[in-house]
């Protein structure tokens, strides 16, 4: 096997950004392994769209204990790959997890109790092979569990070394508030959240926006593209290798239904005036604003890869681009 020597070029064009008020900076597109890392995916592609990520300085790579499928199989095929080279630039990386979904059965599987978290992560570090990860965040807010007790445990992990810093996913405005607090208390600020937020989805602009700006909390949205929606991949139909035509993904077939497209074809003709692919509008789109610290986007090729790195070749929007998508968005 051909060892994995990474571009010497890698830090030549992908811009960083500061991580809300922590020390860390992100790149402005992080790569997502929800979807094409699992047992049932091509292991070949998703090598090559991890060295691909690398050599452009994509360093932010986000995993999840249940992302495959089977459940587990996108850390350990990760694990895999960091061990057949990536590894090596352990240092350069930036390795995210998350627990919340069920994972095992049992009361203990599942949710936000210190006893599941905990052990997750122990799970989740022994199927990647790392002694630590960058990021460990909350998957989801749990309504039974009291708040202290999950955020007790995140300040437990970072104590333990077992991660550097924590963050939270799909929280909402007051609940992301009261667990910042905590988290200020415990002395293990909250890093970052993961909301999932694209032009077609906006609830992070109803109060989450303003308490990460106040609160110094960076924000990574997730599924920017609305998993391959806001792309041009749905135009003329569903292809058959679409994450909408696979039985194990978790876009149906019912959301890519004409309205929607109808709506998609007039943002393609927006973004072709601006010189850029829908993909890379929606990438650019979320990056206007500055509390946005990455764009987290998932990819089934390296071509895709490369289009959504091309996003960071335009950020900026003028007044009259900006209408003209309200509009369409709202007809
Ligand atoms: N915290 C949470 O609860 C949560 C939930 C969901 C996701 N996430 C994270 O967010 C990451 C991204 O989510 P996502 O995968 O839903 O993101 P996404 O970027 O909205 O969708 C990715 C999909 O869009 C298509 N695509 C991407 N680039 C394209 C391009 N240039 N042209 C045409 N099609 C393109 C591909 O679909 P095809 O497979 O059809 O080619 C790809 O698999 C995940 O991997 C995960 O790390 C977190």
């Amino acid at each position: 096997m051909k060892k994995y020597i990474p571009a010497t070029t890698r830090y030549n064009t992908m811009p960083y950004r500061r991580c809300g008020n922590s020390g860390l900076l992100l790149p402005e597109i992080s790569l997502g392994l929800w979807h094409n890392f699992g047992h049932v995916d091509n292991l070949d592609a998703a090598k090559q769209i991890l060295h691909t990520s690398f050599d452009h300085g994509i360093t932010h790579f986000d995993l999840a204990n249940n992302y495959g499928p089977p459940s587990g199989s996108a850390e350990e095929n990760f694990g895999n790959i960091l061990k057949q080279g990536l590894g090596s630039y352990r240092d350069e990386l930036i390795i995210s997890t998350k627990a919340g979904y069920r994972m095992w059965p049992g009361p203990y599987g599942e949710w936000g109790s210190k006893k599941y978290l905990v052990a997750s992560l122990d799970q989740s570090l022994n199927r990647m092979g790392l002694d630590y990860v960058d990021i460990f965040y909350h998957h989801r807010p749990d309504p039974n569990t009291p708040l202290e007790e999950t955020m007790t445990a995140l300040d437990l992990i970072v104590r333990q070394g077992k991660a550097l810093y924590v963050g939270i996913s799909s929280y909402n405005a007051e609940d992301t508030l009261k667990a910042s607090i905590i988290l200020k208390e415990l002395g293990t600020p909250c890093l970052i959240h993961q909301p999932r937020y694209s032009m077609m989805d906006r609830w992070v602009e109803n109060g989450l926006m303003e308490v990460l700006g106040d609160e110094g909390i960076g924000c990574i949205p997730f599924s920017p593209l609305e998993q391959g929606i806001l792309t041009n991949k749905y135009l003329k139909g569903i292809p058959k290798d679409s994450r909408a035509a696979k039985s194990t993904g978790f876009l149906k077939k019912d959301q890519v239904n004409e309205t929607v497209i109808e709506k998609v074809r007039k943002l393609n003709e927006i973004a072709l005036k601006r010189d850029q692919s829908l993909a890379q509008m929606a990438v650019a789109w979320l990056l206007k604003d500055k509390r946005v610290t990455s764009v987290l986007v998932g990819v089934s090729s390296e071509e895709q890869l490369l289009d959504n790195l091309g996003a960071l070749k335009n950020t900026n929007f003028n007044e009259t681009e900006l209408l003209d998508i309200e509009r369409v968005l709202k007809e």
